[in-house]
């Protein structure tokens, strides 16, 4: 604590990130990483980047990646917004479409980032209790609010809402921004990317930390009608106009040229994630139906707090939240099939010696 900070500052409690150690010793299960590398049209992309050319500032529009998404998802250009990983073009949106003093609403279990705006920006929240199995109902949606966010899939439960459901909040609110985070789509549900062009009060958010394999370039998307876009980009232009860097923009322009790659990475995290559900649900676990690349896991009769203990005393990070209504669970990424089988290994010993 300092006197120099601001009453903001001094009152809020910032998100904490998961633990990024830097001696690659562990396996890392902790913050939802893909465990194989980028495409190598993208390692290529980078490399390629005549380095001399940093002495200049970075194409503050990110043309050229903005146009790849667009072909991508079909969308145009206006409507992709580019920002400095996910979490950033959040902050951004949260600024653009919620005033201070209004409300918001957002699951009770949710990314824990959304409380952390709030208090920020001065935004007030209220949120959406989930079923006893962590189901997104939509009832919850439908009272008076001044804007919702909702990640779909859902973080850390892992559990997604279909389109319709989705539709049908944006349908009884059409006077404010319904943002939906979808972080993890790649892995399970489905998208509302062309809803858009029926909604205008949709925003996506989007990132290329998971499926992309690109955590470490921060690159995060926003997509939605024209009007919101540039809502975004008059938050950006009055904080930071040049967020990425032009060896990142580089690498993401190169992200989407490469489908199969994205297809073969996608779809062996996904087959792996299969193989270890059953192998959990066998050690009496209970696990939620995920469609992201990360389990949300509890065991009947061993703490989740002494798992978590048990797996970093042996080099595997995993993620606890000591928080209401899930300190009892986990959330694991999907790591290589060899690291899962390290962690199936290690879990299976930790409960056998506790029960
Ligand atoms: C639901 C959700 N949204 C956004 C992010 C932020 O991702 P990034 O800032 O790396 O794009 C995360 C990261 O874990 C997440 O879980």
């Amino acid at each position: 604590m300092s006197k120099y900070w601001s009453d903001t500052i001094r009152n809020i409690k910032p998100y904490v990130p998961g633990e990024q150690p830097q001696d690659m010793k562990y396996i890392k299960l902790n913050t939802n990483e893909n465990p194989y590398p980028p495409s190598p049209k993208v390692m290529e992309a980078i490399q390629n980047y005549d380095l001399r050319r940093l002495r200049l500032y970075p194409d503050n529009e990110c043309n050229g990646v903005r146009k790849a998404a667009a072909d991508y998802y079909g969308l145009e250009k206006s409507q992709v917004f580019v920002g400095n990983g996910s979490d950033e073009v959040l902050a951004f949106a949260f600024m653009a479409f919620f005033n201070p003093g209004s409300t918001i609403l957002f699951p009770e279990i949710s990314y824990s980032f959304y409380p952390v705006y709030c208090e920020l920006f001065k935004i007030n929240f209220k949120t959406v209790p989930l079923d006893e199995e962590f189901n997104i109902g939509t009832n919850g949606f439908f009272q008076p609010n001044n804007g919702i966010v909702i990640a779909n899939p859902n973080a850390p439960t892992a559990k997604c809402m279909s389109t319709e459901q989705i539709i049908s909040i944006l349908e009884k609110n059409p006077e404010n921004v319904v943002i939906i985070d979808e972080a993890y789509i790649d892995y399970g549900g489905e998208s509302m990317m062309k809803y858009i062009k029926d909604y205008p009060n949709l925003l996506i958010i989007s990132t290329f930390s998971k499926s992309r394999s690109l955590a470490g370039l921060r690159i995060g998307l926003a997509f939605g009608q024209v009007e919101l876009i540039e809502g975004i980009n008059r938050v950006k232009n009055s904080i930071n106009s040049y967020t990425i860097d032009s060896i990142a923009l580089k690498g993401a322009e190169a992200a989407f040229a490469d489908e199969a790659y994205f297809q073969e990475n996608r779809k062996r995290i996904i087959k792996t994630r299969s193989r270890v559900i059953s192998a959990l649900k066998k050690m009496n676990f209970q696990v939620t139906d995920s469609c992201a690349n990360f389990l949300f896991i509890g065991h009947q009769q061993c703490p989740a707090a002494t798992i978590f203990k048990e797996l970093r005393n042996r080099g595997i990070l995993v993620r606890y939240f000591n928080k209401p209504k899930i300190d009892n669970y986990l959330r694991v990424s999907i790591g290589s099939d060899e690291e899962m089988d390290e962690f199936l290994k290690a879990v299976n010993e930790i409960i056998t010696d506790f029960i």
